[in-house]
């Protein structure tokens, strides 16, 4: 019986926070290292990690290179039951060989497929920007000195979840919140997102890492389903674009993911 893949769940209620765009990138990374990756966009309207890495595909094709990437696939409105049973067969193998990582990428709406999704992770990324509207999602500040008033529905969801798991299971779960696109002007809205943040870890039990600041790269990359990571189709690339790398290189690395734990490559 293989062992069944590490699950990478990209989620988070909230539009537009840089799921699709950091869950294809770590994809890719984890596919650079050797691992062997699919992909399940459980967005069958928007699409944006199916059609990412369909446009990887056309790439390769049109330039004749072969790059790494991931079995990528959308799963459209089946139920819980044939979500666990495409991930079995994408564990197994059925088709190209038994998987390392499936990563799922999950729309910025309530919706019960991407619940499952996150209920199950073995680690849950929850990217958000530096705004109270996305900390909103996993906890409701005081107006007047932004501490922490209560956890969000998701939150109790997750550490409900989590919860269950470590008893039942014994499989942990390892949540983290990533900070995305954040801006270095903004000091004082930073620290207040800090210390927000750093209370309601604690009492969650999520861990906060950066994530990749913003750079219009990432909204260029898409037509090509290129990444950061594909050196030799990039073109030359600024030194911008090499610390942009060695961001998401860090990122990866606190992701803690199973066979690459003490592999952080060199800083
Ligand atoms: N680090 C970044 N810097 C600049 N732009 C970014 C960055 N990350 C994502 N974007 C852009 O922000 C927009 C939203 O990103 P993305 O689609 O990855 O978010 P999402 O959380 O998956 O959204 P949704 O909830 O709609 O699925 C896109 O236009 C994307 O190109
Ligand atoms: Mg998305």
């Amino acid at each position: 019986m293989p062992k069944p893949p590490h699950r990478i769940v990209f989620a988070n209620e909230k539009g537009g926070t840089g799921k699709s765009t950091t869950a294809v990138h770590v994809a890719v990374a984890l596919a650079y290292r050797g691992a062997k990756v699919a992909a399940i966009d459980l967005d069958p309207r928007q699409r944006t990690l199916y059609r990412y890495f369909e446009n990887r595909r056309e790439t390769e094709r049109r330039r004749g290179v072969d790059l790494p990437g991931a079995d990528f696939a959308v799963f459209d409105g089946g139920s819980v039951e044939e979500l666990e049973r495409a991930i079995e067969r994408l564990a197994t193998g059925d088709l190209t060989g038994p998987c390392d990582f499936v990563i799922f990428d999950t729309p910025g709406r309530d919706d019960p497929l991407a619940r499952h999704a996150a209920t199950r992770a073995d680690t849950l990324v929850t990217p958000m920007n530096d705004s109270f509207v996305d900390f909103d999602l996993i906890g409701q500040v005081d107006a007047e000195t932004f501490k922490v008033r209560r956890l969000s529905f998701y939150a109790e969801l997750i550490f409900e979840a989590r919860k269950t798991r470590a008893l039942k299971d014994r499989r942990e779960m390892d949540w983290v919140v990533v900070r995305n696109r954040v801006h270095h002007i903004d000091a004082r809205n930073q620290r207040r997102i800090d210390d927000a943040l750093n209370e309601l870890s604690k009492r969650v039990g999520f861990r906060v890492t950066q994530g990749l600041s913003e750079r219009v790269i990432y909204r260029e990359l898409f037509p090509s389903g290129l990444t950061l990571l594909d050196k030799g189709q990039l073109g030359e690339l600024g030194t911008s674009h090499l610390v942009a790398r060695q961001e998401l290189r860090e990122l990866v690395a606190k992701l803690h993911l199973p066979g690459f734990t003490n592999r952080a490559e060199a800083a």
